[in-house]
């Protein structure tokens, strides 16, 4: 392995209270010094995700003091190990890093991360774009669709559908025989999943759209809906799906409090849930996690794919935040952190 030289200082993004990306500024600190099973990574790209939108205004389940440095998964070098045979190992790897946990978020040009869960190896085939973007929708859609089998359906729907994580969803139902009920807002989004393949996809917003998602919840007997919007489209799905059937809520992109109709839930046995991805990972145990991981790695050239639209270096984070929630549908945007 090359020496790399470790500099003292490094660029960090920080936000200074809540309040969102106008209260981010970059800043100089002291490159951390490392602890025992702990590693420091050279970041090399970090994504916007909308749990960072959500972290920026203090909507995220982790809400530190601020400062903070924000920043949910990213890719890099480990350049330098502490002690301990497992942070030896990690020393010249590729990983992916997650941002929570020890050392705390990846919009920094370095990060030290435990080596029980922080840092996670690349393959040597993935580029490190595709790598920044390797943790948290393909472990989520990879989640998804273990959950949906376990539970025996053969339909599942989804909403937010032409999301990036929509897509790995789609691809992997079609590889798995499960088919999707795709549930978007806009026509253009429409055309997006179709493009790629999928055969049922409903606009939100159409005249009707009531109607229709009962007809296609009943014909296709779909009794699991994983949920990204909240508000009133929950209860939506709650109507359209089967008696005795389930709502996974996994993100509130509405940011308004999810709406359900008692008599849904006390008639009907219709019933609302929740998905975490970093506690449902804890519950698998740690065989079951490098399982998963070793073959999201493997998909991820193919249906676990992240399409990047753009670039930004680190020091225009507030312009990158601002293309990311005008087009969020138009692809991920990254950071590079040098
Ligand atoms: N619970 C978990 O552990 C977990 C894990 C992974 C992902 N997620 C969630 O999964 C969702 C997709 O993530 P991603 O990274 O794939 O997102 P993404 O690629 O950045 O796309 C976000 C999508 O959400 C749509 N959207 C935004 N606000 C909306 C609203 N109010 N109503 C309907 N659609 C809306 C956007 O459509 P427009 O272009 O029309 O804005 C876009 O298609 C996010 O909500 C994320 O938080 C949760």
């Amino acid at each position: 392995m090359k020496r790399i030289k470790i500099p003292d200082t490094m660029t960090v993004v920080v936000l200074n209270s809540y309040s969102g990306a106008d209260a981010l500024s970059i800043e100089q600190r002291p490159v951390p010094t490392l602890g025992r099973n702990e590693v420091l990574v050279k970041v090399a790209f970090a994504p916007i995700n909308p749990s960072d939108l959500a972290t920026l205004t203090g909507y995220y389940g982790f809400k530190n003091p601020t400062p903070i440095v924000p920043g949910g998964e990213g890719s890099g070098e480990v350049i330098a190990a502490g002690p301990g045979v497992m942070a030896s190992y990690f020393l010249g790897k590729r990983v992916a890093c997650t941002g929570w946990g020890i050392g705390g978020g990846v919009w920094s040009e370095y990060v030290v991360k435990s080596v029980k869960g922080g840092v996670l190896p690349l393959n040597k085939s993935l580029s490190l774009e595709q790598g920044a973007l390797s943790i948290i929708n393909p472990l989520t859609a990879s989640a998804f669709i273990d959950i949906s089998k376990k539970g025996g359906h053969k339909s599942i729907l989804l909403t937010a559908a032409a999301s990036s994580l929509g897509k790995m969803v789609n691809r992997l139902g079609q590889s798995e025989g499960i088919q999707i009920v795709n549930v978007v807002r806009r026509d253009a989004q429409v055309d997006i999943l179709k493009a790629e393949g999928a055969s049922i996809v409903l606009n939100s917003n159409d005249e009707g759209f009531e109607q229709q998602l009962n007809d296609v919840c009943h014909e296709t007997n779909t009794r699991l809906a994983f949920d990204a919007v909240a508000g009133s489209l929950t209860n939506q799905l709650l109507k359209a799906i089967p008696n005795n059937s389930k709502v996974i809520v996994f993100s509130a992109l509405s940011r308004e409090a999810v709406k359900a109709s008692p008599k849904l839930l006390i008639f009907e046995n219709k019933r609302i849930d929740s998905f975490w991805l970093g506690p449902w990972i804890s519950k698998q145990g740690i065989l079951k996690t490098m399982l998963l991981w070793k073959r999201a790695q493997k998909l991820i050239p193919s249906h676990l794919k992240s399409d990047i639209r753009k670039i930004y270096p680190i020091q225009e984070v507030k312009e990158a935040i601002s293309d990311y929630k005008n087009k969020m549908t138009g692809g991920k945007i990254l950071l590079r952190m040098t």
